[in-house]
């Protein structure tokens, strides 16, 4: 099929309305149509959650999921994290423990690490294995990783996806790429 179909997205906040090929997964949507880079392309066979993004607040590989699919949901990417330039609490953890190494599966991990805290703010060590076990690291920073999400929480800094942000009055925010007020 090589038609687009109209869908409405909210991505980090902001309302969002294009065309997407049918046959493009959300992945490829995030990359290509929003120029959001921040989603990781791997494997795209559901495999190592490079790509993971929330929907609605849920970790999901968007490799498995259709542009189609998403209409009329809310996407949180690693963009929408600091998108007011202050990190995540997260992010902040996973800095002060070292845990990106090559950095490839970060945005992945980071992502999932929102949703387990989302729904678990105390999480134990094996909550955050088996929170994080769809998110492969290739460079091993495993334990790194699992600090990094256990700091976050043991800082009481209750990790949350970004909440959705509303335009400023008169501001055509939706006409502009993400890259430009979300630098990735
Ligand atoms: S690229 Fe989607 S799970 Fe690997
Ligand atoms: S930091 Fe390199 S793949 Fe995880």
């Amino acid at each position: 099929m090589t038609g687009r179909v109209p869908i409405r997205l909210d991505v980090n906040g902001r309302p969002r309305s294009i065309e997407v090929a049918a046959h493009h997964t959300l992945l490829d949507v995030l990359r290509e149509d929003l120029g959001l880079t921040g989603t990781k392309e791997c494997c795209l066979v559901g495999e190592c959650g490079s790509c993971t993004v929330l929907i609605d607040g849920r970790s999901v590989d968007s490799c498995l999921v259709l542009g189609v699919e998403a209409d009329g949901a809310a996407v949180t990417t690693v963009e929408g994290l600091a998108a007011d330039g202050a990190l995540s609490a997260v992010q902040q953890a996973f800095l002060d423990t070292g845990a990106a190494q090559c950095g490839f599966c970060i945005p992945g991990q980071v992502l999932s690490a929102h949703a387990l805290l989302a729904t678990s703010p105390h999480p134990s060590r094996e909550e955050v294995e088996e929170g994080l076990a769809g998110n492969l690291c290739r460079c091993a920073g495993y334990e790194q990783i699992i600090e990094a999400v256990l700091l976050a929480a043991d800082a009481g800094k209750k990790a949350r996806p970004a909440a959705p942000r509303s335009p400023a009055p008169g501001t055509d925010v939706a006409s502009r790429p993400d890259a430009e007020v979300a630098p990735q």
